[in-house]
């Protein structure tokens, strides 16, 4: 039996990983497990910056944005002398196992810990849910929904003016964010690195088609939902306002994406996770990454989960065109 458990965060932050620390620390504690938080993610890890959590560690974080362990890139990780050392760091509080909560990158270091010894299990925490093995991220939800509310004030301005307004939101390679928001805002146009063919004068040239179009049937305002991983909002915006006429303006919405209070569904997944990722290290599974498919809490092996590949849903994506006509 496990008698002593480290939980970190690691890579992007993302609303819903405190609730996530909270439930590793509360099911260890509940059943008679050692439970150290390790602060900063691998770095952390590396230079021994552990907190021993008792029952009042983890008060009052649930319903709080980001990550109380803090997060860091560390990129030094990738050596095996450097995990050698974070191994032995571990030793030094009696840490067997490690919850790690991070994306793809953070899962590599999970993977390469449980093949130096240490049993491992990693939660998806990233706002971008571009996990293939899920179809849920801890913090997709709130973002998704700090974007929309970001985007329908927006969308008032640019009825006032009868603007076309550009809105850059993250996802880095993936287009989830832009067409949920796009979606739930109705937006007239939406862009995704995963439609994208690269040819950014052919799309130009189509958004510029869409405007005049839309506008010629009296809408008042354009909404132009772009994934960040197509990008160039400004450039564009001063090219499609040349070529229609119609005042454009972009906005990036940036970081504001990552913070906040998570939503219900964000506490309660990643509660969830946290309790279960305790369950499968007491179970003595390692090497393992959960995820929910089909209505299900359910572990892949890393390597495993790093090779399936994932794309948008083609029907809701062509749904997202008709509807914002
Ligand atoms: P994410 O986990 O969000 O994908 P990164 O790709 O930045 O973010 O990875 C987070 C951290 O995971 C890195 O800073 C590094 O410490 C660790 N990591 C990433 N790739 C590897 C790897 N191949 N081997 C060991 N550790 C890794
Ligand atoms: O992975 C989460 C994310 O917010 C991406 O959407 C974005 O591309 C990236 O992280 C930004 O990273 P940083 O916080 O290092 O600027």
């Amino acid at each position: 039996m496990v008698k002593c458990i480290g939980v970190l965060t690691s890579g992007g932050d993302a609303p819903g990983m405190n609730a996530a620390v909270r439930a590793v620390a509360r099911t260890c504690l509940n059943k008679g497990i050692e439970v150290y938080g390790v602060k900063l993610g691998y770095k952390g890890l590396h230079d021994g910056e552990f907190i021993k959590f008792d029952r009042h560690s983890t008060r009052n974080i649930i319903n709080i944005g980001g990550t109380m362990l803090k997060s860091a890139r560390f990129p030094e990780f990738k050596d095996p002398e450097v995990r050698k050392e974070a191994i032995e760091k571990m030793k030094e509080v009696g840490m067997e196992a490690l919850v790690v909560i991070g994306g793809d990158g953070s899962f590599r270091g999970a993977q390469k810990l449980s093949a130096q010894g240490i049993n491992t299990v990693a939660l998806p925490g990233t706002i971008d849910l571009d996990i293939a093995c899920t179809e849920y991220t801890i913090g997709f939800d709130t973002a998704v929904n700090t974007a929309m509310q970001a985007i329908d004030k927006i969308r008032d301005s640019s009825t006032s003016h009868e603007r076309c307004s550009i809105i850059e939101v993250m996802g880095r390679n993936a287009g989830y964010i832009a067409l949920w928001c796009g979606i739930a805002s109705g937006a007239e146009d939406i862009l995704i690195p995963e439609r994208f063919d690269g040819n950014r004068p052919k799309l130009e040239n189509e958004l510029i088609e869409s405007i005049l179009e839309k506008k010629a049937l009296g809408k008042k305002h354009h909404l132009i939902i772009n994934a960040e991983g197509v990008g160039h909002s400004y450039g564009m915006a001063k090219r499609i306002e040349q070529a229609t006429g119609v005042e454009t303006r972009a906005s990036i919405l940036g970081h504001m994406q990552r913070g906040g209070n998570p939503t219900a569904k964000d506490r309660v997944y990643a509660s969830y996770m946290g309790a279960l990722a305790v369950d499968l290290l007491c179970s003595g599974a390692t090497n393992r990454v959960v995820g929910y498919r089909n209505g299900q809490y359910i572990d892949y092996d890393i390597e495993d989960a790093l090779g399936m590949a994932k794309d948008v849903d083609q029907y809701e994506f062509e749904i997202a065109q008709i509807l914002g006509r």
